[in-house]
């Protein structure tokens, strides 16, 4: 967990300012993370109430943390706890935000029609040095940039659930951006505490390209009644070390999410079968069991 980055050095850094759109899980994991490592944040939503949510949660993640680190001096922990949420802020309005920023941080609905409406809002009025990215899981970059000017500061920044958890940033190069970006970048991953890695603007990058046809064969192996949830997790625990079965893996990831991306990749890429739609996700999709977060996917986590 990235704490031992001392705001000093991030006052040397390029990316001193951070504004993330979206307060959304994944928003809410990366406000947390570059607090934490001495950045200022700007947490931008459509309204207030979404922002207060917002706010309570990263407030209890960080307690979480807290706990952990601090284990045995309390008074410590709270510190840390108070300083992160002060140098996060809050705001409704993009556009006013967005004069400050190093580097705006897009984690919105996976819709490229909505990216594009934020995008095109500011990049006329955003100062020059302003990086623009990304947290898109499925969406291609380069036509997310493809409305800015920017192109040569634009990139994908692509993390992973539970944030403040898991180590890996993927920051995602399309051939317009420029190695000064991609530098700032890597070093600003570098400073919240995250291992980078580097892919070009390929469908599902890295892990998801190899997690999602995961999580895909798995489920076809239930419609085949091949073997029970629990057994393919249990499988894929112990027989290939993974923290958690695909099965499961999908149920925490959310049945929208990845169903989404299938149909999408699907959709571009129909010669692909491992990119085939999947009968039984898209009827826990009707059914709004969407996994962990409903209460019920594959498994049910009612109390
Ligand atoms: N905030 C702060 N800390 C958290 C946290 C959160 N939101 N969630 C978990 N933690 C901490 C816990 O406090 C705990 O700390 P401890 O070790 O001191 O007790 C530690 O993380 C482990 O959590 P738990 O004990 O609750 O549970 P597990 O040991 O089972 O770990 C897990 C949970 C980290 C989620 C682990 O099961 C795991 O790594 N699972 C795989 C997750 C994964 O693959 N994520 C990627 C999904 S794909 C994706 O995100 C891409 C997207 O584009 C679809």
């Amino acid at each position: 967990i990235s704490r031992n980055f001392s705001t000093s050095s991030v006052a040397r850094a390029a990316i001193k300012n951070v504004t993330v759109v979206g307060g959304g899980l994944m928003g809410s994991g990366i406000a947390q993370v570059s607090a934490q490592s001495g950045h200022n944040v700007t947490i931008v939503e459509l309204n207030q109430e979404v922002l207060d949510k917002t706010h309570k949660s990263i407030q209890q993640s960080l307690q979480r943390v807290a706990k952990k680190v601090y284990k045995e001096k309390p008074q410590e922990g709270e510190n840390f706890v108070s300083e992160t949420l002060s140098r996060i802020s809050t705001s409704t309005n993009l556009t006013d935000v967005v004069q400050s920023s190093d580097l705006v941080l897009e984690a919105i609905v996976e819709n490229l029609a909505i990216k594009h409406k934020l995008f095109k809002s500011i990049d006329d009025i955003a100062p020059a040095k302003t990086i623009f990215a990304s947290n898109t899981s499925s969406l291609s970059i380069g036509e997310i940039a493809s409305v800015c000017k920017r192109k040569d500061k634009f990139a994908g920044l692509h993390f992973f659930n539970p944030v403040p958890v898991m180590k890996l940033l993927e920051v995602v190069k399309t051939p317009e951006t420029s190695d000064e970006t991609y530098e700032k970048l890597m070093a600003w991953a570098k400073a919240i505490g995250k291992t980078a890695i580097t892919c070009k603007d390929t469908p599902g990058f890295v892990v998801n390209r190899l997690l999602v046809p995961l999580m895909a064969e798995a489920i076809r192996m239930l419609e085949r009644g091949d073997a029970s949830p629990k057994d393919i997790d249990i499988a894929m625990k112990l027989g290939a070390g993974h923290p958690m079965g695909p099965i499961e893996l999908a149920d925490y990831v959310g049945h929208d999410t990845t169903n989404s991306i299938l149909n999408g990749w699907h959709d571009k890429f129909p010669e692909n079968p491992l990119f085939n739609p999947l009968s039984s996700l898209q009827k826990l999709v009707d059914e709004k069991k969407l996994g962990v977060k409903t209460g019920e996917g594959f498994y049910s986590y009612k109390k």
